[in-house]
């Protein structure tokens, strides 16, 4: 059973305490971001027009990206199209005013920038079917995607907000790591130079919450340390939700794109070294049994993640086998 965690504190005093920190985090994106635009990374003179304007309509000998390519950019253009749902999210739980609100408008601008210049250099490269992918823009939207867990009626919803600020600083992360390694494998450098700077955007991103749940640690350790616990260990990338998710997300993982050893390597634990998880000696009997959970947690994962690199070892030599791959 969860024990249910009591605090004299309400979430709004909480958003009251962590103002200082939200100021200087956007005074920090504000100085370190710098603005880009779109067009500036589409290949124009690689378009024309579709049939209803007299041209021809999309074919899929008209894509030069791989099924992996393929199969990770839709994955991460429909990731950034749900930006309404990360948007309500986010607002549900900040509040407008002052610094807090600024960064929800800020934040939400910027991540449209990155469905518009994806949809953008997809559309004009013929890259993917543009009909499909509007078709499963719409579905993804509709359904929406609420990423905090379903709790079992004991969470204290007042802090909502640690659990959001906790989820976006991971998924903020792994939507780098993931675009970075998309536009590695699209095999063309104008696809590589845009999602670098996208991703260059997720960094900046991750920073402020990663920042703002470090502010939130040294206030109130216990809270943050169960919403931590509960993030890490519900983890979904946004895109399960979406069609055909299995089939894409088993492309992306075999292709190196993003796969389980990734999400505990580069997105998780280093998060949690920042927050100096397993050194900090300020948790009290709360804090410490979620901390405890969380390195079982963790443990499992380890195995998963050497199970899972085996066998990626043994698809590789049976694909060399066959002849699929060099030796
Ligand atoms: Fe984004
Ligand atoms: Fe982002």
């Amino acid at each position: 059973m969860t024990p249910v965690i009591s605090s004299a504190m309400t979430g709004s005093d909480l958003l009251r305490e962590l103002l200082p920190v939200c100021e200087r985090e956007v005074n920090r994106h504000m100085t370190m971001t710098r603005d880009w635009n779109p067009h500036d990374y589409v290949p124009w003179d690689d378009g024309r027009n579709f049939a209803a304007l007299g041209g021809v309509d999309w074919d899929p000998e008209q894509s030069t990206l791989s099924e992996t390519a393929k199969a990770a950019m839709i994955t991460n253009l429909l990731t950034e199209d749900n930006l309404p749902s990360y948007h309500r999210v986010i607002a549900e739980n900040f509040s407008l005013d002052d610094a807090w609100g600024f960064w929800v408008g800020r934040w939400t601008a910027e991540e449209m920038r990155h469905s518009i210049v994806m949809r953008d250099y997809l559309v004009v490269t013929r890259g993917v079917d543009p009909v499909a992918l509007e078709a499963a823009r719409m579905q993804h939207m509709t359904g929406g995607f609420d990423p905090l867990p379903d709790d079992d009626g004991q969470r204290d919803h007042s802090f909502d907000m640690l659990y959001a600020v906790a989820y976006v600083s991971f998924q903020e992360l792994a939507t780098r790591v993931s675009h970075r390694n998309t536009g590695k494998a699209c095999g063309d450098p104008i696809a590589d130079r845009m999602l670098q700077r996208v991703a260059a955007d997720e960094n900046l991103h991750m920073l402020f919450y990663r920042n703002v749940v470090a502010g939130a640690l040294d206030l109130v350790p216990d809270e943050t340390m169960a919403a931590i616990y509960t993030i890490v260990s519900n983890f979904q990338m946004p895109g399960a939700s979406m069609p055909n998710f299995r089939r894409n997300a088993v492309l992306i993982a075999k292709g190196g794109i993003y796969d389980l050893p990734q999400h505990l390597s580069d997105v998780v634990l280093p998060v949690l070294r920042k927050w100096r998880i397993f050194s900090r000696d300020d948790f009290g009997p709360l804090g410490q049994m979620y901390r405890e959970r969380l390195a079982e947690f963790l443990e499992q994962m380890d195995v998963k993640v050497t199970r899972f690199e085996e066998s990626r070892q043994r698809a590789l030599e049976r694909a060399r086998r066959r002849g699929e791959l060099p030796v």
